[in-house]
């Protein structure tokens, strides 16, 4: 493969769950999230809420970000230049995490360059109203995903992913038959099953209703472990409609009214 410095460090990133106590200085701070500023956007649409409270933090970690979806400063602006928010919020939402994304993985990369690890946290998603509660978040703004941070105390391996041919199509997207998706399984499963990745963290998701157990760990892999999350978690989406209702997301709304803000 052809390499480059840049691409030797996101080939050797991995996800970090023990941290040192250090904590990082605010210019590193600082630099981590200024050069996740520098990533693409369409409108800017993010704000990160950092927590330094190692004992609220996950895994420990020195920083924790709470990464946000935010219309609210874009709402602010436009109403500075006498314009209200016409559009309708999904799409506003799409944008915005868009935005956020992007900022939130430069600063996984700087934090990278600069010695530093981090972990998202995908909990966010469910506890969005508790943590606008928490965090004091006005009305369009979206908190989505934590990043925990800090000096790594560990050096796991880095983790497979599926074969490039599995996710690079040129022109047209393949018809996947059963050989090139059982190939992809097995390039993930391989090494969860070699190093007993979910053994030695005794974490087989369990199984819901009434369904009976026949995996053991030397069966139970990666692609059994995604399936039982996406196959029996979250089937009623009004529980996520709630959280983002919450947060001034309304995506059942079929039109926004415009008012005499909205003048042009
Ligand atoms: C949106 C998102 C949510 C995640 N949530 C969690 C989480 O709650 N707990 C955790 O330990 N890792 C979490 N991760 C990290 C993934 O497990 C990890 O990135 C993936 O297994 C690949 O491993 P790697 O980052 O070491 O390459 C999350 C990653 C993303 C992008």
């Amino acid at each position: 493969m052809i390499d480059s410095e840049v691409v030797r460090a996101l080939m050797r990133r991995k996800s970090i769950r023990k941290y040192k106590p250090d904590m990082p200085s605010d210019e590193v701070i600082g630099a981590v999230v200024r050069a996740g500023m520098q990533a693409p956007f369409a409108s800017q649409l993010y704000s990160v809420v950092l927590s330094k409270d190692r004992k609220r933090n996950a895994f420990g970690a020195p920083l924790q970000f709470v990464v946000c979806a935010d219309c609210h400063k874009l709402r602010l602006f436009m109403r500075e230049r006498g314009w209200g928010l016409v559009s309708n919020d999904l799409t506003m939402l799409l944008f915005a995490v868009q935005d956020a994304s992007y900022m939130a993985q430069n600063m996984v990369i700087a934090a990278e360059s600069l010695g530093m690890g981090s972990c998202y946290l995908g909990g966010a998603l469910g506890v969005a109203a508790h943590l606008k509660k928490q965090l004091g978040l006005p009305g369009k703004v979206f908190p989505f995903v934590m990043l925990a941070m800090g000096y790594p105390a560990e050096d796991p391996p880095v983790r497979p992913r599926y074969p490039i041919d599995f996710v690079l199509f040129e022109g047209k997207y393949p018809r996947l038959g059963r050989k090139e998706v059982r190939r992809a399984m097995e390039a993930m499963d391989a090494y969860y099953l070699e190093t007993g990745y979910y053994r030695n963290l005794n974490a087989k998701i369990r199984l819901e209703k009434g369904r009976r157990e026949t995996f053991t760990y030397d069966d139970y892999t990666w692609t059994e472990h995604i399936s039982r999350k996406w196959g029996q978690w979250h089937p009623d989406i009004g529980e996520q409609l709630k959280q983002l209702d919450a947060c001034g997301f309304n995506l059942t709304e079929k039109k926004r009214k415009r008012n005499k803000k909205n003048r042009k």
